[in-house]
Parts: C-alpha cells; structure tokens; sequence
C-alpha cells in the first residue's frame, strides 16, 4: 500500500517521504480500515517530531517505532479480528486509529463508530480527536452549564472551533479569543463575542468567566485566574511553546496547586478516547449541530505540506488529508 513514512524523527518535509509497503496487520480487537481521510491535529506533529522528550518513551526512544502517522480517521472496514462483533467489512466509519496517513490503517473497534449518511469522510475525520477533546474539555472538565459565561483561547483551531459550536449549542454565551485575520471564522462559528489576542488581553471586555477552555498562547494560571468568576474553573487543553522537555504540559502540572490556594478551579486535560463519545460526536454531527471547519484539504503525497501548514498557524479550523 502506499504510505506516508518516516524513518527518524525531525520536521515534516525533512523526514516525511512516500512509500510502498506492506498493509498493517490486525489484531482480535482490531479493524482494518481502507482510509478514506486523515484528520491532522497537533498530535501528528508531535508523534511526528518526538517531541517534547518523553514522548519517545511510548513512541521509541532513538527513532519511531512505526514508521506512519496520523490518527483521526474515516474509513471503511476491510477486515474485522477474531473478538470484533460490532463491525464488519463494508462499514463506514470514523474515529481514531494508528497510521492514517495511508491507504489501509488499523484501528481498534472501540474506537471507530459508523459515520452517519449525512456526513462526508473529511468532515468526519476532521471530527474526532479534535471534537472529543472539545467536548470533555467543556462537558467534563469545566462542567459548563446552559446561561454560563465561557471563554474559548484559541476558538479558530481544531480543538477550538468545535468548542464554540458545542457552547453555543447548550446554550452558554460564548467569548472566543482568535488572531486578527480569523475573527469572521470565530463570529461565523457562533460566538457572542471576539477577542483579538494581538490587540486585547482575555481581562478585557469587562467579564468574568465560570468557564476558560485554554487551547493556545500559554498564559499563565495566575494570568487565567484574573479572567475567571470566584468559582470559575479553567480547563488547560495545551498550547505550543516549542519546549522539548515538557512542550507547553507544565501548566497542566501546576493545575492541582492551583486549586489548593483559591475558590477557583484549575484543571489539565487529557481526552479519553472512548466509544461513547465517539457516538456521541456521530449524533453532533448528523443532527448539524456541530459543523467541522475544513480550512483545506491536501492528497496523500502532500501530507508533509498538510501538516507544515498546521505548524505555521494558518489553519482555519481542520486541516485534512484525503486519500
Ligand atoms: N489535552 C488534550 O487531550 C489535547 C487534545 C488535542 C489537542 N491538544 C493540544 O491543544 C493545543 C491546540 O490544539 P489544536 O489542534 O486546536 O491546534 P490548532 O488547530 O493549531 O489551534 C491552535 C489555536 O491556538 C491559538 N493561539 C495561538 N497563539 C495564541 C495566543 N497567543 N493567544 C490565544 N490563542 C492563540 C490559535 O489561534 P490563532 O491562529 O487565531 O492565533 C489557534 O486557534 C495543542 O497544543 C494540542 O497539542 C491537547
């Protein structure tokens, strides 16, 4: 099958190349998928670059210990192992899997669903990593309840332009922070209001927040808090420093503390990738509740090219490779 392979770690177009190899193997619990697309989400460029550090101890110490990425994913089921009993070969699906960036990829049944008729497979594996995390963050971590005030730092990303939409449609009022040249993405995505991070900080505005889901620019808890009600909680999803030890994950550690010595609540992040919600993103999706935005789609020889653009920062919503 043609792949999208690497052989050491480093930057997309200085380790990502196309190859034949062989179609993955399948475990009892597992399905084999012909990969229709491949969302691209930040994780791909972590798994991608082994970094920060202490990625590599999941991923291989030295260099990959497989050579392809990518696992958001829609697909159809090829083969079903020994112990699956809830698919079977000519299903389409979305979810999560290891080695999207391919034609055959293989994936654990717990964690693909069938992809409702109304959904195309690009808006489906826009729709998995990046809307589970949205919805936990807001569902779980910030337990956000209908008639809250909720900020959304970095409402233009992946994670974040599902965040908006899932908000608004519990019926929060929504505030979403976005660079200058994507504030009609985030009013279009249904936000109340926008914050220009180059022009305004989040105290800006004159609000409170019960709720802060922070997905970009690494401010400080003792900045967040100052945005927060005195119950309000702030959910750290993640954020881009470029560290290699801990990339942007040390907030996330300081959380705990956090909550120790004020009213408020601090909380890090790290989305479950489990079949309910799965199933709970298929019912968002076919009901129109939530709509992914794919900013652009790119072939399979042009994943490095996909994936860069992510890194840049210019991506509008999801960036999705079809294959
Ligand atoms: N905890 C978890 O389980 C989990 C799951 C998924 C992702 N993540 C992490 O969450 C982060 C975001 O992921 P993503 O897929 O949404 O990435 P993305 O699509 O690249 O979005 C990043 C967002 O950050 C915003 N941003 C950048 N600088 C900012 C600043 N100074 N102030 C405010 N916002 C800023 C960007 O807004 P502009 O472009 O408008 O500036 C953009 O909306 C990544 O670090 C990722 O690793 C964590």
């Amino acid at each position: 099958m043609r792949a999208v392979v690497q052989d050491e770690y480093g930057e997309a177009h200085d380790v990502l190349r196309v190859a034949e190899i062989e179609p993955p193997a399948i475990g009892d619990d597992e399905v084999l998928l012909r990969v229709h697309a491949a969302g691209v989400e930040r994780g791909a460029w972590h798994l991608m670059a082994g970094l920060p550090y202490p990625v590599r101890a999941v991923t291989g110490l030295r260099a990959p210990k497989t050579p392809v990425r990518g696992r958001e994913v829609a697909g159809r089921v090829e083969a079903v192992g020994a112990r699956v009993e809830t698919l079977k070969p000519g299903d389409e699906v979305f979810g999560i899997c290891e080695g999207a960036f391919a034609e055959f990829a293989p994936a654990k049944a717990a964690k693909v669903v069938l992809r409702p008729d109304n959904v195309t497979p690009v808006q489906a594996a826009a729709t998995t990593i990046s809307a589970l995390t949205a919805l936990q963050g807001l569902r779980d971590s910030a337990k956000l309840e209908s008639g809250q005030h909720v900020l959304v730092i970095g409402a233009s990303g992946g994670v974040g332009s599902f965040a908006v939409q899932i908000a608004k449609a519990w019926g929060a009022h929504v505030t979403g922070m976005c660079t200058t040249g994507k504030v009609d993405l985030v009013r279009d995505l249904g936000a109340d209001d926008v914050l220009d991070h180059t022009k305004q900080d989040i105290t800006d505005g004159g609000r409170h927040y019960d709720a802060i889901l922070d997905i970009g620019g690494h401010r400080t808890l003792r900045h967040l808090r100052r945005a927060l009600t005195p119950r309000g909680c702030a959910v750290i999803v993640g954020s881009e420093t470029g560290g290699r030890l801990l990339g942007g994950f040390q907030r996330a550690l300081w959380t705990p503390f956090m909550s120790l010595v004020t009213s408020q609540r601090f909380t890090g992040l790290i989305s479950s990738e489990n079949t309910a919600d799965l199933q709970e993103l298929a019912t968002l999706l076919s009901a129109g509740t939530i709509t992914p935005t794919i900013d652009q789609t790119f072939p399979l020889d042009r994943t490095a090219d996909a994936i860069q653009h992510l890194q840049d920062g210019r991506a509008r919503g999801k960036v999705v490779v079809v294959i």
